[in-house]
């Protein structure tokens, strides 16, 4: 089948390259000329887990394009997939402008009917606003054409985005016609060899599931670290608390670690999102602004157990740090914890040698021209002479580091620990102080 994705980020480029892999004819168009230019040339403008391997073979193949060209963009798909950012407004909302501007542009250029497919996360009655956005740029031609607007909101993850895109645990189709489902049934046909994954419902609650989604996740996030800080408190244990709730089936052992708080391109601005749509409609979503709240004060943990140990004042010292990205296996740093904390520690007078198996091209961009903020090609190389560690992301070489080593490599032997990777008593045993979250 003939598929268009538009906007070729982590979704667009994923969502391309799995479907193309399938046998489809995709074209991924993107404004951005920088992007199609290092896409044409070979590249690959991310990091995503097996994804460069993906796209070459089906650029090889024949099966996968990539254009700047509107026109050709919307002459190519029967499908047209908007994948294309939504940023938050300035009040916190989804700013759809982009989405807007690619149904705009469909409704300029169509030439016959389209299944157009709102895959970035979008408001409840987006689709809506899609389907007035294409018919009027139709009525400005004088044309009258069929098309069809689907909700196929994304649940990959970074970092896994290739398996959880080609393995779903369920594909939420909101179609409100007949054809449109037909078309989607027989493009994710591939997906439900084993079992029927497609949860066809009407188009508002498709785009609810996905906010609803994202804002549950974020909130056993943030309910486990309001937890955390207070077993601290108490001389408790989170990680024996989270086995101990875990195990309950009701409850589940995902998305129950405590940490330096979430953040990335969707929990934040979604969970944001949401409480405006509530309250866009008179109602409320008490929960999560206290969420939301929660993350914020979350991030800063780090810095407040830096200022506990160290002073308020940090002119003088110098700190490194492990994990720059928001979550581990990608370099996507859009909200991460990492900045907050490089921030804190800048404004109180420090310096900071940081290290990110991939995200430090990334943090060279936002960090460009601070001359306080140092890169190392090695976790190891970031430590030397360093007044303490401090461990934002969970990548998995930080996993098992030769403590000896690390002692001898700091000035002083102090490891805050945003994400519980080690054994306190391993850790003191090797002669190293250590702070972790919601382990007293
Ligand atoms: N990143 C994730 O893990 C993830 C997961 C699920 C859902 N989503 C949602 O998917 C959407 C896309 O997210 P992303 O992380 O891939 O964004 P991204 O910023 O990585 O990519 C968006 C791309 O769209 C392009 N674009 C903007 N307007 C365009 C237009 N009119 N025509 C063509 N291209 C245009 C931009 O240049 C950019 O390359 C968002 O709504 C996001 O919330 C993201």
């Amino acid at each position: 089948m003939k598929v268009t994705i538009i906007g070729t980020g982590y979704v667009g480029l994923v969502s391309g390259a799995c479907l193309a892999d399938l046998g489809n004819e995709v074209l991924c168009l993107d404004l951005d000329k920088a992007k199609i230019d290092v896409l044409n040339a070979g590249g690959i403008p991310i990091y995503e887990p097996g994804l460069e391997p993906l796209v070459r073979h089906n650029v090889q193949a024949g099966r996968l394009r990539f254009t700047t060209d509107v026109e050709a963009g919307v002459h190519h798909g029967q499908f047209q997939f908007i994948a294309v950012g939504t940023p938050p407004d300035d009040d916190g909302s989804a700013d759809l402008r982009y989405v807007l501007d690619a149904a705009r542009n469909i409704g300029r250029h169509m030439a016959d009917y389209r299944v157009i497919v709102d895959k970035s996360t979008v408001p409840v009655g987006t689709a809506d606003m899609v389907r007035q956005a294409v018919s009027a740029a139709l009525a400005e031609r004088g044309a009258e054409l069929p098309f069809s607007v689907v909700s196929n909101p994304e649940f990959l993850k970074e970092g896994a985005a290739v398996e959880d895109f080609l393995k779903p645990d369920r594909i939420v189709v909101g179609a409100d016609d007949a054809r449109a489902t037909q078309l989607m049934r027989t493009l994710y046909a591939p997906f439900q060899r084993s079992h029927e994954r497609m949860l066809v419902m009407d188009v508002k609650s498709a785009e609810l599931t996905k906010y609803a989604a994202n804002a549950m996740l974020a909130t056993r996030i943030s309910f486990m670290n309001e937890l955390a800080n207070l077993a601290e408190q108490l001389g408790a244990n989170i990680e024996q608390v989270r086995v101990g709730i875990g195990s309950d089936p009701r409850i589940g052992y995902h998305f129950l670690y405590a940490g330096a708080g979430y953040g990335g391109s969707c929990f934040p601005k979604d969970v944001r999102a949401l409480q405006r749509t509530a309250s866009h409609n008179g109602t409320q979503l008490r929960i999560l602004k206290a969420v939301e709240e929660a993350n914020e004060a979350q991030k800063r943990v780090l810095l407040d157990k830096l200022a506990a140990r160290l002073g308020a004042d940090l002119a003088g010292m110098r700190f490194a740090l492990w994990g720059l990205a928001f979550k581990p296996n990608t370099d996507d740093m859009r909200e991460a914890p990492s900045r907050v904390v490089i921030d804190g520690i800048l404004g109180r007078g420090g310096r900071v040698t940081a290290y990110d198996p991939v995200a430090m091209d990334e943090a060279r961009r936002i960090y460009r021209g601070e001359k306080r903020v140092a890169f190392t090609e090695s976790p190891l190389a970031a430590l030397d002479g360093a007044d303490a560690l401090l461990i934002v992301t969970e990548w998995k070489e930080f996993r098992s580091p030769d403590f000896g080593d690390l002692k001898e490599r700091l000035k002083q032997p102090i490891i805050f620990d945003g994400r519980n990777l080690y054994d306190p008593a391993m850790v003191k045993a090797a002669g190293l102080e250590y702070y972790s979250i919601g382990r007293a």
